[in-house]
């Protein structure tokens, strides 16, 4: 089931910044359409699309105020619709996101739910039954109903929490999953993705996954809710592919999700490789993977190799990656990121090395993501191809760097960073050890020291990977012995015996 997400490779659309086909200043729909044949081209042929329905936007979004409808500004439902189409013509698939956690305060189920007469909504989310209790742990809403009672949130003060029930309530006013306020609001969630999935949205990445069932510190709960949807979606939609946001694979796969982002949050160490004071893609060569191999292999093990695990290349709530890492240290990074089991997500820009834009004023809820938000550079005339608005009008400031990167200009440089991407998303494509689901043995991961090895595999193809950040040489040892060479950038590795060298900045896959 779900056999497309085997060969996955996803680009992350933040459709406000992608490309502005009416000239308001804000990436829309029809952007995304006229668009779909570079993602193509790049090697991508599956997008996840940021939450693009009805929403005050205080939150860029994830504050929806009518989960059927979507944002006017991006167009309407028939137009993604079209996206849908569009993107299946061309083999392609698409995820929307989904936020089950919480609404925006303008939704009307919260509108409902403040009321203080009875009606279907009062248990719609997490209300304390007096104005003076606060729901312990979390924050929450106060005052502002005429309901007695303050309601939880889950993120920004606008945004209360869906009531899924707590995990063992101990307090009157909470409730247990099999309550018939929680159990409505499970299936009013189911309700939303049939109607996407139906109209052919291919799956979900799924905001905050982990977090839907309260007081539940080991997520047993929670993996209990989603395992009854994936359920439901087995029954009605056995090829939707459910992604999570949760960054505990152990967890997530176990509810039933395809795959789990690592995150820059959670205990993956996913930081430690581009995010970190001292990173260990950086030339510097001061930095150390071995946690986070230590922490892959845990994953992997726990989740019995059934699932993904996937290492995104950024994401709208992290710091580019172009802000720590640079120039061929950019090129190797992505050679580790299409080289790993998981469906790779790369995200919008990432693939010509977009840059973080410091000191920008927050939009819409983003505080310091914003500068990971601005609109993609396609090309050099105004506003780098994004939005034919004048330049004070676009959703966010461009990078103003006359030296940003942009598309057109990369695709004509052999030697760009697109160009690297694109070279290592074709060589994935035609190696088998190389797709998603392929195992992985790590070779060489040593604590504070380079290269980075393992070996990718499946029946008939073994490919040794060689990864070496570091300014300087690096040996290890190694009982497999390279024969010939899929990929290498920078220098090669040479093999005496056991004992193998390897150039400093460099990248290798080599069939063993
Ligand atoms: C997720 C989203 C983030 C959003 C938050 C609240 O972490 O990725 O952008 O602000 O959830 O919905
Ligand atoms: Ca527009």
């Amino acid at each position: 089931m779900a056999k497309w997400l085997d060969h996955a490779v996803f680009y992350e659309i933040y459709p406000q910044s992608f490309y502005d086909t009416n000239s308001d200043g804000i990436g829309d729909f029809k952007g995304i359409i006229a668009k779909l044949d570079y993602i193509c081209e790049l090697g991508c042929n599956a997008i996840w699309i940021n939450p693009c329905f009805e929403s005050p936007f205080g939150d860029a979004g994830y504050d929806v105020s009518d989960y059927y409808r979507t944002a006017p500004r991006y167009g309407t439902n028939e137009d993604l619709k079209q996206i849908f189409d569009e993107a299946h013509k061309r083999n392609m698939h698409v995820l929307l996101d989904l936020v089950p956690g919480h609404t925006s305060v303008e939704h009307k189920w919260f509108k409902e739910s403040m009321k203080a007469g009875h009606n279907q909504y009062t248990d719609r989310y997490v209300w304390t039954d007096s104005i003076w209790e606060e729901p312990a742990g979390m924050g929450c809403i106060r005052g502002i109903s005429e309901r007695d009672g303050s309601c939880a949130v889950n993120f920004f003060s606008h945004q209360p929490a869906l009531n899924y029930g707590f995990y063992k309530p101990d307090k009157k006013w909470q409730q247990s999953m099999d309550d018939e306020g929680p159990k409505a609001t499970l299936e009013a969630l189911k309700d939303i993705m049939r109607f996407w999935l139906k109209m052919g949205c291919d799956g979900f990445r799924v905001d905050m996954a982990g977090s839907l069932v309260k007081h539940d510190e080991d997520g047993k709960g929670t993996i209990k809710l989603w395992q009854n949807i994936r359920e439901f979606l087995d029954q009605e939609f056995p090829d939707a592919v459910m992604v999570s946001e949760w960054g505990e694979p152990d967890k997530s796969l176990l509810g039933g999700f395809h795959m789990d982002f690592l995150l820059h949050f959670g205990p993956s160490h996913y930081n430690d490789l581009f995010r970190c004071e001292e990173p260990f893609f950086s030339g510097r060569g001061k930095g150390d993977v071995s946690g986070f191999v230590a922490k892959y292999k845990e994953n992997y093990e726990k989740t019995e190799r059934k699932g993904l695990i996937c290492i995104p290349s950024g994401n709208h709530d992290m710091i580019r990656l172009a802000k720590t890492i640079h120039g061929d240290e950019l090129k190797i990074a992505f050679a580790f990121l299409l080289s790993m089991p998981g469906a790779p997500f790369i995200y919008y820009g990432d693939e010509i090395g977009m840059r973080y834009v410091e000191n920008l004023k927050s939009v819409e809820g983003g505080y310091e993501r914003t500068g990971s938000r601005s609109p993609m550079q396609w090309d050099k005339s105004l506003n780098a191809g994004f939005s034919n608005a004048p330049e004070e009008d676009l959703y966010i400031p461009l990078d103003r760097d006359i030296n940003r990167p942009d598309v057109e200009s990369q695709q004509k440089d052999e030697t760009s960073l697109y160009h690297e991407v694109k070279k290592l998303l074709k060589i994935r494509r035609s190696h088998p050890a190389l797709q998603n689901r392929s195992e992985i043995e790590f070779v060489y991961a040593e604590k504070n020291k380079y290269p980075l090895a393992y070996l990718r595999s499946c029946e008939n193809e073994h490919i040794l990977v060689v990864i070496n950040p570091s300014d300087q040489e690096q040996t290890f040892d190694c009982s497999y012995i390279p024969k010939e060479t899929v990929y290498h950038f920078g220098g090669i590795i040479t093999a005496t015996g056991s004992h193998i060298t390897v150039p400093a900045g460099s990248a290798g896959f080599y069939i063993i």
